[in-house]
C-alpha cells in the first residue's frame, strides 16, 4: 500500500511525505510532549508551533474555552522566538524520520521576512506562513484578507528563502481562491487551508467575555465544512497542492478533504482531546484503501465525483 506523497516538486525544491498526516500547528507544542506519547516519526511531517522574530509572551488567561462543537482559543501565538527555536527545539525535532516544517508569522513584512531568513538553515524542510496577523504599518488589516498585501509579502519571503514555501490562509475572505492563486502567482509552493475563524464566549452569569482577550479563533469540527468547501474551491483554482485544516477527527474526514482536492492534511484541536489520533487515523487510511481496493492514497485527490 503505498500512502506515499509528493507534497512539492517545484524548481529545486521538493517536500515528500510518508503519508498525508501532518499535526496542525500550535496544538502540538515543539514536538516534546506528543513524543513521550508516540513515535513521531509515524507523522507524514511535524509542524512546529508560530515562531516570529522575537519571543512573545501571549494572551492574559483564560485562553481557551470549550463551545458545544469545537474550542475558541486566544493563546495570542505564544512562543520563544527564532533564535531560542534553533538553538533549543530543532536538534530535537531533527531527531524524527519525518519532515519538520516550520510555522512562522509576523507583524510587519520585515519581521516575517527576517524571520524566514533565520530560519532558511540546514535542518528545516518547509516553511509554513500564517498570514492570519494584522500589519501594524497597514491599519491592522490582516496580510491574508488583501491581495495585494498577500502577494507582496510572498514575494518577498519567496526573495529571502529557497525552502518550500506553505502559506496558510485566513478564512476571513469572501474569495479564498483569490487569496491562493495570489500566492501561487507570488511563488508559494503550496496553500495550507484554513485558519482558525474568529469568535467569542460570553458567560451570562458574570457577563463577562470567558476569554482573557474578548475573542478568538474557532477551531475543530464547527469549521470542518467550511474548511471542506474552501479547500475544494481552492483545489479547482490553483495548480499548486492544498493541506486541509479545520476539525479533521477521523480518517473518514482526511478522506473527505482529499477527495475535496487536499494532498495532506493537519490534525488539530481533536488532538488536544485525543493524542493518540495520529497513530489511529493514519490505521483509518490504510484500512480505508484495503477496503476501496486503492493502492496508492494520491489517486484520490480531488477525485470527488459532481
Ligand atoms: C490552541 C491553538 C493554537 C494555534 N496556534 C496556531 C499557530 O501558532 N499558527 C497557526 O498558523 N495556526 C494556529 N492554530 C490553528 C491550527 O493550526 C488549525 O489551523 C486550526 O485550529 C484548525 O484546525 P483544527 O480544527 O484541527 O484545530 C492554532 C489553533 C489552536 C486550537
Amino acid at each position: 500500500m503505498d500512502t506515499n506523497i509528493t507534497l512539492i516538486k517545484s524548481h529545486a525544491r521538493k517536500l515528500e511525505l510518508k503519508n498525508p498526516i501532518l499535526n496542525a500547528s500550535g496544538t502540538f507544542g515543539y514536538g516534546d510532549e506528543f513524543s513521550e506519547i508516540f513515535d513521531l516519526s509515524i507523522l507524514g511531517g511535524i509542524v512546529t508551533k508560530g515562531i516570529s522574530l522575537m519571543p512573545k509572551q501571549g494572551n492574559p488567561v483564560p485562553r481557551i474555552v470549550e463551545t458545544a462543537c469545537g474550542l475558541i482559543n486566544a493563546i495570542g501565538l505564544e512562543n520563544i522566538g527564532v533564535d531560542a527555536f534553533l538553538a533549543e527545539k530543532l536538534t530535537f525535532l531533527r531527531k524524527f524520520n519525518t519532515p519538520v516544517i516550520v510555522n512562522f508569522f509576523g507583524n510587519t513584512e520585515e519581521e516575517y521576512i527576517n524571520c524566514a531568513k533565520k530560519l532558511s538553515v540546514k535542518g528545516i524542510d518547509a516553511l509554513e506562513m500564517n498570514v492570519s496577523c494584522p500589519n501594524v504599518k497597514k491599519g491592522g488589516i490582516q496580510f491574508g484578507t488583501d491581495p495585494k498585501i498577500l502577494s507582496s509579502l510572498v514575494k518577498k519571503i519567496r526573495d529571502v528563502t529557497e525552502k518550500p514555501l506553505i502559506i496558510k490562509l485566513s478564512p476571513l475572505v469572501s474569495d479564498i481562491a483569490k487569496m491562493a492563486c495570489a500566492s501561487q502567482d507570488a511563488g508559494a509552493d503550496a496553500i495550507t487551508c484554513i485558519n482558525t475563524i474568529p469568535a467569542m464566549a460570553i458567560d451570562e452569569q458574570t457577563r463577562k467575555p470567558i476569554l482573557g482577550n474578548v475573542t478568538g479563533g474557532l477551531s475543530g469540527p464547527a469549521i470542518k465544512p467550511i474548511a471542506l468547501r474552501m479547500v475544494w474551491e481552492v483545489s479547482k483554482k490553483c495548480s499548486i497542492p492544498v493541506i486541509g485544516s479545520g476539525g479533521i477527527c477521523s480518517a473518514a474526514d482526511v478522506i473527505q478533504f482529499m477527495l475535496a482536492g487536499a494532498s495532506a492534511v493537519e490534525i488539530g484541536s481533536y488532538s488536544l482531546r485525543e493524542p493518540f489520533c495520529f497513530p489511529e487515523i493514519i490505521n483509518g487510511l490504510e484500512l480505508y484503501m484495503k477496503q476501496h481496493k486503492i493502492a496508492a492514497i494520491r489517486d484520490i485527490i480531488g477525485k470527488l465525483k459532481i
